[in-house]
Protein backbone atom coordinates (compact mmCIF):
# COMPACT_ATOMS: atom_id res chain seq x y z
CA UNK A 1 0.00 0.00 0.00
CA UNK A 2 1.06 3.31 -0.85
CA UNK A 3 2.72 5.74 1.64
CA UNK A 4 0.23 6.95 4.24
CA UNK A 5 0.37 10.92 3.61
CA UNK A 6 -2.56 11.15 5.86
CA UNK A 7 -0.39 10.90 9.13
CA UNK A 8 0.64 14.16 8.44
CA UNK A 9 -2.17 15.23 10.39
CA UNK A 10 -1.07 13.02 13.46
CA UNK A 11 2.34 14.76 13.34
CA UNK A 12 1.07 18.00 13.33
CA UNK A 13 -1.41 17.33 16.52
CA UNK A 14 1.19 15.49 18.23
CA UNK A 15 3.66 18.64 17.91
CA UNK A 16 0.41 20.86 18.97
CA UNK A 17 0.25 18.87 21.96
CA UNK A 18 3.76 19.16 22.49
CA UNK A 19 2.74 23.27 22.32
CA UNK A 20 3.62 23.83 18.96
CA UNK A 21 1.83 24.88 15.99
CA UNK A 22 2.36 24.75 12.80
CA UNK A 23 4.20 27.51 10.74
CA UNK A 24 1.75 27.56 7.94
CA UNK A 25 -1.73 27.50 7.87
CA UNK A 26 -3.26 24.01 6.50
CA UNK A 27 -6.53 25.84 5.03
CA UNK A 28 -4.99 26.11 1.69
CA UNK A 29 -7.72 27.94 0.77
CA UNK A 30 -6.54 30.87 2.53
CA UNK A 31 -2.92 30.59 1.64
CA UNK A 32 -3.42 33.82 -0.80
CA UNK A 33 -4.46 36.05 2.12
CA UNK A 34 -1.72 35.14 4.05
CA UNK A 35 0.59 35.85 0.80
CA UNK A 36 -0.59 38.85 0.22
CA UNK A 37 0.85 39.79 4.14
CA UNK A 38 4.12 39.10 2.75
CA UNK A 39 4.41 40.06 -0.34
CA UNK A 40 5.16 43.23 -2.11
CA UNK A 41 2.22 44.35 -3.87
CA UNK A 42 3.83 43.84 -7.58
CA UNK A 43 4.82 40.46 -6.77
CA UNK A 44 1.56 39.55 -5.18
CA UNK A 45 -0.62 40.62 -8.01
CA UNK A 46 1.43 38.83 -10.08
CA UNK A 47 0.59 35.27 -8.84
CA UNK A 48 -2.91 35.83 -7.22
CA UNK A 49 -3.83 37.83 -10.60
CA UNK A 50 -6.26 36.55 -13.67
CA UNK A 51 -7.11 37.99 -16.81
CA UNK A 52 -9.59 40.51 -17.53
CA UNK A 53 -12.00 40.83 -15.08
CA UNK A 54 -10.95 37.30 -13.14
CA UNK A 55 -13.83 35.71 -14.49
CA UNK A 56 -11.76 32.89 -15.41
CA UNK A 57 -10.23 32.17 -12.13
CA UNK A 58 -13.46 33.08 -10.37
CA UNK A 59 -14.87 30.20 -12.58
CA UNK A 60 -12.79 27.85 -11.82
CA UNK A 61 -13.08 27.69 -8.49
CA UNK A 62 -16.83 27.74 -8.58
CA UNK A 63 -16.99 24.79 -11.01
CA UNK A 64 -15.50 22.51 -8.30
CA UNK A 65 -18.25 23.68 -5.75
CA UNK A 66 -21.11 22.65 -8.42
CA UNK A 67 -19.68 19.11 -7.67
CA UNK A 68 -20.31 17.70 -4.67
CA UNK A 69 -18.97 13.69 -2.91
CA UNK A 70 -21.36 11.21 -1.93
CA UNK A 71 -19.21 9.23 0.97
CA UNK A 72 -19.50 5.91 0.96
CA UNK A 73 -19.65 3.30 4.38
CA UNK A 74 -18.04 0.02 5.63
CA UNK A 75 -15.68 -0.07 2.40
CA UNK A 76 -12.37 -1.14 4.17
CA UNK A 77 -10.93 1.55 3.38
CA UNK A 78 -8.50 1.48 5.89
CA UNK A 79 -4.98 1.15 3.55
CA UNK A 80 -5.41 3.30 0.32
CA UNK A 81 -3.18 3.38 -2.80
CA UNK A 82 -2.56 6.63 -3.93
CA UNK A 83 0.47 5.82 -6.13
CA UNK A 84 -0.36 6.03 -9.99
CA UNK A 85 1.43 5.72 -13.09
CA UNK A 86 1.45 8.67 -15.75
CA UNK A 87 3.10 8.81 -18.97
CA UNK A 88 5.17 5.97 -18.34
CA UNK A 89 6.19 6.90 -14.64
CA UNK A 90 5.13 5.55 -11.22
CA UNK A 91 3.96 8.56 -8.79
CA UNK A 92 3.61 8.50 -5.19
CA UNK A 93 0.31 10.47 -5.76
CA UNK A 94 -1.45 12.09 -8.78
CA UNK A 95 0.05 15.51 -8.17
CA UNK A 96 2.61 17.56 -10.03
CA UNK A 97 4.07 20.47 -9.43
CA UNK A 98 2.50 23.05 -12.70
CA UNK A 99 4.98 24.98 -14.13
CA UNK A 100 5.32 28.31 -12.89
CA UNK A 101 7.54 30.81 -14.02
CA UNK A 102 10.12 33.52 -12.35
CA UNK A 103 9.83 32.08 -8.63
CA UNK A 104 12.44 34.31 -7.69
CA UNK A 105 10.10 37.18 -7.02
CA UNK A 106 8.56 35.54 -4.04
CA UNK A 107 11.47 33.87 -2.59
CA UNK A 108 15.54 34.38 -3.16
CA UNK A 109 15.44 30.25 -3.51
CA UNK A 110 13.20 30.34 -6.46
CA UNK A 111 13.06 27.19 -8.01
CA UNK A 112 15.76 25.84 -6.21
CA UNK A 113 13.48 25.59 -3.21
CA UNK A 114 10.39 24.39 -5.14
CA UNK A 115 12.73 21.30 -6.63
CA UNK A 116 14.00 20.27 -3.17
CA UNK A 117 10.70 19.43 -1.47
CA UNK A 118 9.34 17.97 -5.02
CA UNK A 119 11.85 15.86 -5.04
CA UNK A 120 11.98 15.10 -1.32
CA UNK A 121 8.35 14.12 -2.26
CA UNK A 122 8.82 12.31 -5.41
CA UNK A 123 6.20 14.18 -7.10
CA UNK A 124 7.72 15.62 -10.40
CA UNK A 125 8.32 19.40 -10.10
CA UNK A 126 7.27 20.75 -14.25
CA UNK A 127 10.21 23.63 -14.72
CA UNK A 128 9.28 26.51 -16.63
CA UNK A 129 10.93 28.36 -19.43
CA UNK A 130 10.56 31.29 -17.83
CA UNK A 131 12.37 30.18 -14.45
CA UNK A 132 14.78 32.42 -12.60
CA UNK A 133 16.97 29.44 -12.04
CA UNK A 134 18.86 27.60 -14.96
CA UNK A 135 18.15 23.89 -16.46
CA UNK A 136 21.10 22.57 -14.81
CA UNK A 137 21.37 23.74 -11.46
CA UNK A 138 17.41 22.93 -10.82
CA UNK A 139 18.91 19.13 -12.33
CA UNK A 140 21.62 19.28 -9.69
CA UNK A 141 18.96 20.12 -6.75
CA UNK A 142 16.40 17.47 -7.72
CA UNK A 143 19.18 14.72 -7.62
CA UNK A 144 16.84 11.36 -8.83
CA UNK A 145 13.68 13.04 -8.58
CA UNK A 146 11.43 13.41 -11.18
CA UNK A 147 11.26 16.34 -13.22
CA UNK A 148 9.26 17.13 -16.87
CA UNK A 149 10.54 20.55 -18.62
CA UNK A 150 8.16 23.05 -19.95
CA UNK A 151 8.20 24.64 -23.12
CA UNK A 152 7.62 28.36 -24.01
CA UNK A 153 8.39 27.77 -27.83
CA UNK A 154 11.13 30.12 -29.31
CA UNK A 155 10.47 31.32 -32.73
CA UNK A 156 14.21 30.28 -33.29
CA UNK A 157 14.36 26.93 -34.01
CA UNK A 158 18.10 26.74 -33.36
CA UNK A 159 17.44 28.24 -29.36
CA UNK A 160 14.45 25.96 -28.72
CA UNK A 161 16.68 22.72 -30.47
CA UNK A 162 19.22 23.71 -27.68
CA UNK A 163 17.34 24.21 -24.72
CA UNK A 164 15.63 20.74 -25.43
CA UNK A 165 18.77 19.08 -25.89
CA UNK A 166 19.93 20.69 -22.14
CA UNK A 167 16.46 19.77 -20.85
CA UNK A 168 16.94 15.93 -22.07
CA UNK A 169 20.71 15.84 -21.22
CA UNK A 170 19.70 17.19 -17.60
CA UNK A 171 17.21 14.57 -17.18
CA UNK A 172 14.12 15.84 -17.77
CA UNK A 173 11.84 12.92 -18.95
CA UNK A 174 8.44 14.71 -19.64
CA UNK A 175 8.16 18.02 -22.23
CA UNK A 176 4.82 19.95 -21.51
CA UNK A 177 4.66 22.50 -24.21
CA UNK A 178 2.42 25.28 -23.07
CA UNK A 179 0.34 26.29 -25.87
CA UNK A 180 -1.88 29.11 -24.42
CA UNK A 181 0.41 31.64 -23.83
CA UNK A 182 1.94 32.79 -27.17
CA UNK A 183 1.29 36.29 -25.93
CA UNK A 184 0.46 37.54 -22.43
CA UNK A 185 -3.05 37.63 -21.49
CA UNK A 186 -4.49 41.55 -20.88
CA UNK A 187 -3.80 41.48 -16.82
CA UNK A 188 -4.82 44.87 -15.47
CA UNK A 189 -3.36 43.22 -12.09
CA UNK A 190 0.14 43.70 -13.55
CA UNK A 191 -0.63 46.68 -16.10
CA UNK A 192 -1.71 48.78 -12.98
CA UNK A 193 1.31 48.28 -10.99
CA UNK A 194 3.57 48.54 -14.24
CA UNK A 195 4.66 45.07 -13.26
CA UNK A 196 6.48 42.56 -15.44
CA UNK A 197 9.25 41.04 -13.87
CA UNK A 198 10.84 39.95 -17.25
CA UNK A 199 11.88 43.47 -18.09
CA UNK A 200 14.27 43.59 -15.26
CA UNK A 201 16.26 40.37 -16.33
CA UNK A 202 13.97 37.77 -13.47
CA UNK A 203 12.70 34.74 -15.29
CA UNK A 204 15.16 34.85 -17.98
CA UNK A 205 17.49 32.23 -16.60
CA UNK A 206 16.97 29.45 -19.16
CA UNK A 207 18.17 31.82 -22.17
CA UNK A 208 20.61 33.34 -20.97
CA UNK A 209 22.69 30.23 -19.82
CA UNK A 210 22.22 28.73 -23.18
CA UNK A 211 24.83 29.04 -25.46
CA UNK A 212 22.75 29.20 -28.63
CA UNK A 213 20.48 32.33 -26.96
CA UNK A 214 23.50 33.96 -26.44
CA UNK A 215 25.19 33.89 -29.87
CA UNK A 216 22.07 35.45 -31.27
CA UNK A 217 23.31 38.84 -28.83
CA UNK A 218 25.68 41.64 -29.68
CA UNK A 219 26.47 41.92 -26.09
CA UNK A 220 26.30 39.68 -23.13
CA UNK A 221 22.61 39.93 -21.11
CA UNK A 222 25.41 41.27 -18.04
CA UNK A 223 26.73 43.88 -20.47
CA UNK A 224 23.45 44.68 -21.92
CA UNK A 225 20.54 43.35 -19.74
CA UNK A 226 17.46 45.21 -21.54
CA UNK A 227 18.66 44.15 -25.58
CA UNK A 228 18.93 40.74 -24.29
CA UNK A 229 15.71 40.68 -22.30
CA UNK A 230 13.91 42.34 -25.68
CA UNK A 231 15.59 39.39 -27.83
CA UNK A 232 14.23 36.68 -25.96
CA UNK A 233 10.59 38.47 -25.24
CA UNK A 234 10.12 38.52 -29.00
CA UNK A 235 11.30 35.08 -29.34
CA UNK A 236 8.49 33.56 -27.54
CA UNK A 237 5.35 35.68 -27.66
CA UNK A 238 3.78 37.01 -30.49
CA UNK A 239 4.19 34.03 -32.45
CA UNK A 240 0.67 31.65 -32.86
CA UNK A 241 1.80 28.08 -34.43
CA UNK A 242 -1.03 25.79 -36.09
CA UNK A 243 -0.77 21.77 -35.62
CA UNK A 244 1.60 21.12 -38.54
CA UNK A 245 4.19 22.68 -36.53
CA UNK A 246 4.14 19.66 -33.72
CA UNK A 247 6.77 17.39 -35.07
CA UNK A 248 9.72 20.12 -34.84
CA UNK A 249 9.26 18.82 -31.19
CA UNK A 250 9.03 15.02 -31.73
CA UNK A 251 11.99 15.35 -33.56
CA UNK A 252 13.71 17.28 -30.84
CA UNK A 253 12.50 15.60 -27.78
CA UNK A 254 12.49 11.46 -27.73
CA UNK A 255 10.47 11.02 -24.35
CA UNK A 256 6.41 11.82 -24.07
CA UNK A 257 5.42 14.92 -25.10
CA UNK A 258 2.16 16.87 -23.29
CA UNK A 259 -0.27 19.49 -24.98
CA UNK A 260 -1.11 21.73 -21.82
CA UNK A 261 -3.60 24.54 -22.56
CA UNK A 262 -6.38 22.45 -24.16
CA UNK A 263 -9.88 23.41 -23.60
CA UNK A 264 -12.02 22.13 -26.17
CA UNK A 265 -12.65 18.48 -26.73
CA UNK A 266 -11.89 19.13 -30.86
CA UNK A 267 -8.19 19.96 -30.13
CA UNK A 268 -7.79 17.02 -27.78
CA UNK A 269 -8.98 15.02 -30.26
CA UNK A 270 -6.56 16.48 -32.54
CA UNK A 271 -3.85 16.01 -29.87
CA UNK A 272 -4.02 12.29 -30.00
CA UNK A 273 -4.40 12.76 -33.96
CA UNK A 274 -0.95 14.32 -33.36
CA UNK A 275 0.05 11.20 -31.49
CA UNK A 276 0.77 13.07 -28.34
CA UNK A 277 1.27 11.40 -25.07
CA UNK A 278 -0.84 13.53 -22.48
CA UNK A 279 -2.95 16.62 -22.16
CA UNK A 280 -3.27 19.17 -20.11
CA UNK A 281 -6.63 20.54 -19.61
CA UNK A 282 -6.17 23.44 -17.95
CA UNK A 283 -7.04 27.79 -18.68
CA UNK A 284 -3.85 28.70 -17.28
CA UNK A 285 -5.14 29.20 -14.03
CA UNK A 286 -7.64 32.21 -15.12
CA UNK A 287 -4.62 34.39 -16.49
CA UNK A 288 -4.63 34.07 -20.05
CA UNK A 289 -8.30 34.55 -21.57
CA UNK A 290 -10.67 36.64 -19.22
CA UNK A 291 -14.81 35.34 -19.65
CA UNK A 292 -13.34 31.69 -20.16
CA UNK A 293 -14.92 28.22 -19.50
CA UNK A 294 -13.93 26.75 -16.30
CA UNK A 295 -11.03 24.47 -17.11
CA UNK A 296 -12.69 21.47 -14.47
CA UNK A 297 -16.32 22.23 -16.78
CA UNK A 298 -14.66 20.84 -20.23
CA UNK A 299 -12.62 18.09 -18.12
CA UNK A 300 -15.62 15.48 -18.49
CA UNK A 301 -16.14 15.58 -21.97
CA UNK A 302 -12.37 15.52 -22.98
CA UNK A 303 -11.93 12.93 -20.99
CA UNK A 304 -14.82 10.58 -22.23
CA UNK A 305 -13.31 11.47 -25.56
CA UNK A 306 -9.71 10.96 -25.61
CA UNK A 307 -9.02 9.24 -22.04
CA UNK A 308 -8.46 6.04 -23.83
CA UNK A 309 -5.70 7.42 -25.96
CA UNK A 310 -3.78 9.51 -24.28
CA UNK A 311 -3.34 10.58 -20.51
CA UNK A 312 -5.44 13.28 -19.33
CA UNK A 313 -3.89 15.72 -17.22
CA UNK A 314 -5.96 18.52 -15.31
CA UNK A 315 -5.13 22.18 -13.72
CA UNK A 316 -6.53 25.28 -12.89
CA UNK A 317 -8.22 25.94 -9.61
CA UNK A 318 -7.48 22.75 -7.53
CA UNK A 319 -7.16 24.23 -3.26
CA UNK A 320 -8.18 20.48 -1.66
CA UNK A 321 -8.40 17.25 -1.62
CA UNK A 322 -11.77 17.21 -2.57
CA UNK A 323 -10.90 19.23 -5.54
CA UNK A 324 -8.19 16.48 -6.43
CA UNK A 325 -10.53 13.38 -5.77
CA UNK A 326 -13.63 15.60 -7.77
CA UNK A 327 -11.17 16.14 -10.90
CA UNK A 328 -9.57 12.27 -10.75
CA UNK A 329 -13.51 11.57 -10.56
CA UNK A 330 -13.83 13.57 -13.96
CA UNK A 331 -11.77 11.84 -15.69
CA UNK A 332 -8.07 13.20 -15.13
CA UNK A 333 -4.98 11.03 -14.61
CA UNK A 334 -3.62 13.47 -12.11
CA UNK A 335 -3.58 17.56 -11.39
CA UNK A 336 -1.32 20.32 -11.63
CA UNK A 337 -1.08 22.25 -8.57
CA UNK A 338 0.02 26.08 -9.25
CA UNK A 339 -0.74 28.93 -6.92
CA UNK A 340 -0.65 27.32 -3.77
CA UNK A 341 2.91 26.27 -3.79
CA UNK A 342 3.71 29.22 -4.60
CA UNK A 343 2.38 30.58 -2.00
CA UNK A 344 4.15 28.31 0.28
CA UNK A 345 7.54 29.42 -0.97
CA UNK A 346 6.78 33.03 -0.85
CA UNK A 347 6.17 32.09 2.87
CA UNK A 348 8.56 29.47 3.90
CA UNK A 349 10.90 28.65 1.24
CA UNK A 350 11.34 24.96 0.42
CA UNK A 351 9.41 24.40 4.03
CA UNK A 352 6.65 26.14 3.00
CA UNK A 353 6.65 24.63 -0.36
CA UNK A 354 6.92 20.96 1.60
CA UNK A 355 4.18 22.09 4.14
CA UNK A 356 1.98 23.07 1.37
CA UNK A 357 2.05 19.56 -0.54
CA UNK A 358 2.17 17.32 2.45
CA UNK A 359 -1.05 19.11 3.40
CA UNK A 360 -2.60 18.59 0.04
CA UNK A 361 -1.65 15.32 -0.17
CA UNK A 362 -3.02 14.37 3.64
CA UNK A 363 -6.21 16.02 3.01
CA UNK A 364 -6.47 13.83 -0.27
CA UNK A 365 -5.62 10.52 1.00
CA UNK A 366 -8.02 11.32 4.54
CA UNK A 367 -10.82 12.14 1.68
CA UNK A 368 -10.52 9.46 -0.36
CA UNK A 369 -10.57 6.89 2.74
CA UNK A 370 -13.24 8.78 4.56
CA UNK A 371 -15.40 9.12 1.34
CA UNK A 372 -15.10 5.04 1.53
CA UNK A 373 -12.41 4.98 -1.43
CA UNK A 374 -9.39 2.33 -1.11
CA UNK A 375 -7.49 3.85 -3.92
CA UNK A 376 -7.33 6.78 -6.86
CA UNK A 377 -8.18 4.11 -9.35
CA UNK A 378 -11.87 3.47 -8.08
CA UNK A 379 -12.22 6.93 -8.79
CA UNK A 380 -15.11 7.47 -11.52
CA UNK A 381 -18.16 9.87 -12.02
CA UNK A 382 -20.81 7.59 -9.87
CA UNK A 383 -18.84 8.79 -7.06
CA UNK A 384 -20.04 12.46 -7.24
CA UNK A 385 -23.53 14.55 -7.93
CA UNK A 386 -23.90 17.34 -9.36
CA UNK A 387 -24.93 19.85 -7.09
C1 LIG B 1 2.78 33.11 -11.07
C2 LIG B 1 2.45 32.09 -12.10
C3 LIG B 1 3.35 31.83 -13.12
C4 LIG B 1 3.07 30.86 -14.08
N1 LIG B 1 4.02 30.57 -15.02
C5 LIG B 1 3.77 29.59 -15.93
C6 LIG B 1 4.78 29.19 -16.84
O1 LIG B 1 5.90 29.70 -16.82
N2 LIG B 1 4.48 28.23 -17.74
C7 LIG B 1 3.24 27.62 -17.77
O2 LIG B 1 3.00 26.74 -18.62
N3 LIG B 1 2.28 27.97 -16.90
C8 LIG B 1 2.52 28.91 -15.97
N4 LIG B 1 1.56 29.22 -15.06
C9 LIG B 1 0.29 28.48 -15.06
C10 LIG B 1 0.39 27.20 -14.20
O3 LIG B 1 1.22 26.26 -14.79
C11 LIG B 1 -1.00 26.55 -14.02
O4 LIG B 1 -1.58 26.32 -15.28
C12 LIG B 1 -1.94 27.37 -13.16
O5 LIG B 1 -1.26 28.06 -12.14
C13 LIG B 1 -2.96 26.41 -12.55
O6 LIG B 1 -3.89 27.09 -11.80
P1 LIG B 1 -3.84 27.28 -10.20
O7 LIG B 1 -2.81 28.33 -9.95
O8 LIG B 1 -5.23 27.72 -9.92
O9 LIG B 1 -3.49 25.94 -9.59
C14 LIG B 1 1.83 30.18 -14.06
C15 LIG B 1 0.92 30.44 -13.03
C16 LIG B 1 1.22 31.37 -12.05
C17 LIG B 1 0.24 31.58 -10.95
Amino acid sequence: MSERFGHYQSEIYLSGYGGTTPAFTTDLTRLEAVAERVLEPGPFAYVAGGAGSGATSRANREAFDRWALVPRMLTDATERELATTVLGETLPAPVVLAPVGVQSIVHPEAERATAKAAAGLGLPMVMSTASSTSIEDVAAVSGPGPRWFQLYWPNDPDVCGSILARARAAGFSVLVVTLDTWSLGWRPCDLDNGYLPFLKGEGTAVPFTDPVFRSRLESAPDEDLAMAVLRWISMITGTDRDWDALPFLREHWDGPIVLKGIQHVDDARRAADAGVDGIVVSNHGGRQVDGAVASLDMLPEIATAVGDRLDVLFDSGVRTGADVVKALALGAKAVLVGRPYVYGLALGGEDGVRHVLRSLLADLDLTLGLSGHRSVAELGPEVLVRR
